[in-house]
């Protein structure tokens, strides 16, 4: 992780925690605020955005509009050491199933605007790569298209598969490098650690890039549950 990533992240903590202690410091002399959804998602928007758009910085990804099941699953593998980002694991260590879900459910139902898409900063062959695995895969690495599972307008499926629209491509990469290497894993059977093996370096680049210079569609919510058949089993999706 590049020390830009792994500052930008302390320091919103850092901000963070001292909020903490000066409200604690705080109540003591002055009624206690109500404990609203808003009031809880402050802890989260420095990073996430304050409806969960995301930021400038590009490693904070976009949480708004993914299904509430996807990010639920999410906190509790960050909880549970399923996922490594430092700060998102400390913040959730101690927090309920019921507590996350509440998160989860609220991000799923913003609706912010998209951020202007990326401009191309690879070749137009890597690009054009790029969008080949996305909307078809590749049949000579047993790759599946990206849109099989994620929709074909990549806004994702309920009520477990997120939308891939709206990501930094470090971001992307990141991840996928993440289940490849086994820090990042989903509910077995894990179908990204499957497809993210059979990519290539060159691969997840190119994906990474198409995907993050593509617009969101003007409605961008999830497909139906079960609308698309996947071509591999995942266990976070009902089959
Ligand atoms: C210090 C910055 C920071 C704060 C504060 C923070 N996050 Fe995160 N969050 C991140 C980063 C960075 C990632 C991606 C980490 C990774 O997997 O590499 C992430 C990932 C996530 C994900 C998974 C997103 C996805 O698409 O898979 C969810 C859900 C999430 N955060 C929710 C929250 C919630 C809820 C809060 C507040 C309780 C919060 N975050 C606070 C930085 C932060
Ligand atoms: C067989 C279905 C399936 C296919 C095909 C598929 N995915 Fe996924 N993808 C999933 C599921 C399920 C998740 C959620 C996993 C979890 O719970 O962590 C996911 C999550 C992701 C994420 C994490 C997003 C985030 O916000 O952190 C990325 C990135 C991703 N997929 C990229 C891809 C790319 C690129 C391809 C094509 C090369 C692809 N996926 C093909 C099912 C699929």
């Amino acid at each position: 992780m590049s020390s830009r990533r792994l500052f930008r992240p302390l320091l919103a903590l850092l901000l963070i925690g001292t909020a903490g202690v000066y409200s604690a410091a705080k109540a003591q002399t002055q009624p206690k605020a109500p404990d609203t959804m808003e009031a809880r998602v402050q802890g989260c928007t420095a990073c996430h955005g304050s409806r969960g758009q995301g930021t400038d910085n590009d490693y904070f990804p976009r949480l708004a509009g993914k299904p509430a099941e996807y990010l639920s699953n999410q906190l509790q593998n960050f909880r549970e050491g399923r996922r490594k980002y430092p700060p998102m694991n400390y913040l959730v260590t101690y927090l309920s199933d019921d507590y996350l879900h509440q998160f989860a459910t609220f991000f799923s139902q913003q609706r912010p605007p998209y951020p202007t898409p990326a401009k191309p900063t690879v070749s137009a062959a890597t690009l054009a790569r790029g969008e080949q695995i996305v909307l078809h895969g590749d049949a000579s690495k047993q790759v599946p298209a990206c849109a099989a599972c994620h929709g074909k307008a990549l806004t994702g499926m309920e009520p477990a598969i997120p939308g891939l629209v709206g990501l930094h491509s470090d971001y992307i990469s990141a991840q996928l490098g993440s289940w490849r290497s086994g820090t990042r894993r989903a509910i077995a059977p894990d179908c990204m650690h499957t497809i993210a093996t059979r990519l290539s370096d060159e691969d997840v680049n190119a994906v990474a890039a198409w995907l993050s210079t593509q617009r969101a569609p003007q409605n961008p919510v999830p497909a139906p549950a079960r609308s698309l058949k996947t071509p591999l089993a995942c266990g976070s999706e009902p089959q």
